[in-house]
């Protein structure tokens, strides 16, 4: 593990270590094959740039913003769900002021986009983008929709595993965090070659959201758990 060595003032950032990220090449998962690099990776060194360069899209956070299911004239359809974690560095402090953005499928199945055209219903009443800031404890929370599986074109048969992506960016360029988050026992994992490319079991249990009846709220919405873990042996992987 490589370590930066800086002035007192600067945090240190660890590289990651090995197997707790998927390979950038995973054949069966399709499209790595074309995007993955032909040639060794260059290592660069750690600078302060990392610690001291900008970071994006914290102003424009809104009210509504993290409440996916008041954006429309309506309430979407589906299973009214509560998303709530903290955000965590390298060693187990919160980290707040983060910005977490998260795009997901409606409860059946299907994306607001023009590439997916799968016959699956629309719902007008909902969107599937939110964001929020972390506050001083690193928690957030958002309320939306459980997204349905869906079929993809990876190879016959193919459904992905119900997800939520998410986007990080914590409070320094080097930690910036694109991640799905995973609903628990779902039986699609086994067939998801995009879950299956992580080659460490624990570090895919880091992707799986937990079931939290302290968050459920009665007669509401059904609360689930996800920590984020942003740099470090316990960092939650970074989707390829
Ligand atoms: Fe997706």
């Amino acid at each position: 593990m490589d370590k930066l060595t800086t002035p007192t003032s600067i945090k240190v950032y660890y590289r990651l270590p090995k197997g707790s990220q998927p390979p950038s090449l995973y054949e069966p998962y399709r499209s790595t094959t074309k995007r993955a690099p032909l040639r060794p990776l260059v290592v660069l060194p750690h600078t302060l740039s990392e610690v001291t360069g900008p970071i994006y899209g914290h102003e424009k956070v809104g009210k509504n913003d993290n409440d996916l299911t008041v954006q429309n004239a309506g309430e979407p359809l589906g299973e009214r769900i509560i998303v709530s974690g903290r955000v965590l560095d390298t060693n187990g402090r919160p980290v707040s002021n983060a910005l977490i953005e998260i795009w997901q499928a409606n409860s059946a199945g299907r994306y607001r986009h023009a590439k997916d055209q799968h016959p699956a219903p629309l719902d007008p009443n909902f969107s599937g983008a939110g964001r929020t800031l972390t506050d001083q404890n690193g928690a957030y929370r958002f309320v939306t929709i459980k997204p349905g599986a869906y079929p993809w074109f990876n190879h016959y048969n193919a459904w992905r595993p119900a997800h939520i992506h998410f986007s990080l960016f914590g409070n320094a360029f080097i930690t910036r965090l694109v991640t799905q988050m995973y609903f628990p026992g779902d039986p699609l994992f086994a067939y998801d070659p995009i879950f299956q490319s992580l080659p460490d079991e624990k570090a895919r249990e880091r992707m799986i959201s937990k079931f939290d009846l302290e968050t459920t709220q009665p007669q509401w919405a059904k609360g689930f758990k996800f920590d984020i873990v942003l740099r470090g042996p316990e960092a939650t992987p970074f989707e390829t």
